[in-house]
């Protein structure tokens, strides 16, 4: 049922058995990544059984998810979302390509179906009653999505400041729904004590070790969309820092099974009010450490990261103080080559309408993080003009109508008179 070989700590590398259920590395208490063996791997790339193309969904990649069977796996499209060209907006910020993968498109709006999907097939195949976590808005909507489909019943704890828009999803996929009064923070917190109380399934983002392995299949599908030629860049929102490394991961298994020859860079993409990681990176470039990796470096990570007290931003999804996979997520942008930049909440605000009305994408403020932090990339000389980039989207815009009309304000409103529309339009 298994397909993984075993559980390493993210920091100090020590392996767990299949068979082990904890969350945390034993030794040292950081998170855990999921190991393949590469040798099987690359033989069935070699004998053109990866990745299987009878299938258009996660299950495309299903030899590098950690669980086999296809019954665990909700029966929704999960993945398989588009990759635009954009050839226009890549001349106006002068890079060479740039495209959008459009997450937005996944069954409940956000690339976290990819997570939850993963994620419950694993509490699935381990035979658990109840599975439970904390969320911004978006992993929960999406794992009480995926629960829905499969007739789990799940428990999501959020902020009660959430968008609307996603405590609504909570409640159609019929979650039950625990709005705390307090941060994202206190509600992973929360979620953390009662699920270990009543031996619950935690699905918390940079926790959970297998929510990486779902996030990881938007990078295969990158790399398949583009033919196996990796782009230079790719640009991730960063809150917990769960998707970056998630990518990262994929892009090092995939260079491992010889999929693609060039890994791709990183750009960690934040707002400045809730820039935990960004800042951790920009410390550790400033103590000269920021060309070392291996494993000393990942021992010290721990030590290094930053928090922030009082996260906040329009880009509610990436608003955490702490980082949860913080550690996964510097060691990830390190071992790319990768970089950070953050930009304000107008920044962020505009472009939210300039991808919709330039790119045709309808993002939520958490996804265009990634345009605006481009743009301010080539213009700081981070990201270089020759560059073929990706920018991932990853939840629609329809998840947080409110912030968008901040972006774009109000319609033209008129009596229902032909001469008064001629009026206002001035024709
Ligand atoms: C739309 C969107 N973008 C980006 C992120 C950031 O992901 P992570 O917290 O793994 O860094 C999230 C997480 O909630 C999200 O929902
Ligand atoms: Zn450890």
């Amino acid at each position: 049922m298994w397909r993984f070989a075993y559980l390493e700590c993210v920091s100090c590398g020590a392996a767990q058995p299949v068979g082990y259920e904890g969350y945390l590395c034993p030794k040292c208490g950081n998170n855990l990544l999921v190991r393949y063996e590469t040798e099987h791997l690359r033989r069935e790339v070699r004998e053109g059984r990866f990745p299987d193309r009878a299938r258009s969904d996660i299950l495309r990649y299903a030899a590098v998810l950690p669980v086999q069977g296809e019954h665990l796996f909700p029966p929704l499209r999960v993945g398989g979302t588009p990759l635009y060209a954009r050839p226009g907006l890549a001349a106006a910020v002068g890079i060479s390509e740039l495209f959008f993968k459009d997450d937005g498109l996944n069954p409940s709006g956000s690339l976290k179906d990819r997570a939850s999907a993963v994620a419950l097939a694993v509490a699935r195949a381990r035979g658990v009653s109840m599975v439970a976590g904390a969320s911004t808005g978006n992993a929960g909507s999406s794992m009480a999505c995926m629960a829905a489909a499969m007739g789990t019943p799940c428990t999501i704890f959020v902020p009660a400041g959430a968008p609307e828009a996603k405590i609504a999803q909570l409640l159609v996929f019929g979650a039950r729904v625990v709005a705390v009064r307090g941060s994202y923070d206190d509600a992973f917190d929360l979620c953390l004590e009662l699920a270990g109380k009543h031996g619950w399934f935690n699905r918390n983002t940079g926790y959970n070790p297998f929510t990486r392995e779902g996030k990881k299949t938007v990078a295969y599908e990158i790399c398949e969309q583009l033919r196996w030629e990796a782009p230079h860049w790719i640009v991730v929102p960063v809150g917990d820092g769960n998707i970056i490394s998630a990518v990262g991961k994929g892009l090092e298994e995939m260079a491992a099974m010889g999929l693609i020859r060039r890994r791709p860079r990183l750009l960690c993409a934040q707002a400045a009010t809730s820039a935990a990681v960004s800042r951790t990176l920009w410390k550790i470039e400033r103590s000269g450490a920021g060309g070392t990796s291996g494993a000393e470096v990942w021992c010290e990570l721990p030590g290094l990261l930053e928090c922030v007290r009082g996260a906040h931003t329009v880009a509610d999804s990436i608003c955490v103080d702490r980082p949860r996979d913080g550690v996964a997520a510097v060691r990830a942008i390190m071992e790319s080559g990768g970089a950070a930049v953050t930009v304000d909440d107008d920044m962020i605000l505009q472009a939210v309408a300039e991808l919709g009305r330039k790119a045709a994408i309808f993002a939520e403020p958490a996804a265009a993080v990634t345009w605006a932090c481009l743009r301010k990339a080539v213009d700081t000389g981070v990201v270089e003009k020759s560059a073929r980039v990706v920018c991932l989207i990853t939840g629609s815009g329809l998840k947080d109508v409110a912030s968008t009309q901040r972006a774009v304000g109000k319609p033209l409103q008129v009596e229902p008179d032909v001469e008064a529309v001629e009026r206002s339009l001035g024709l």
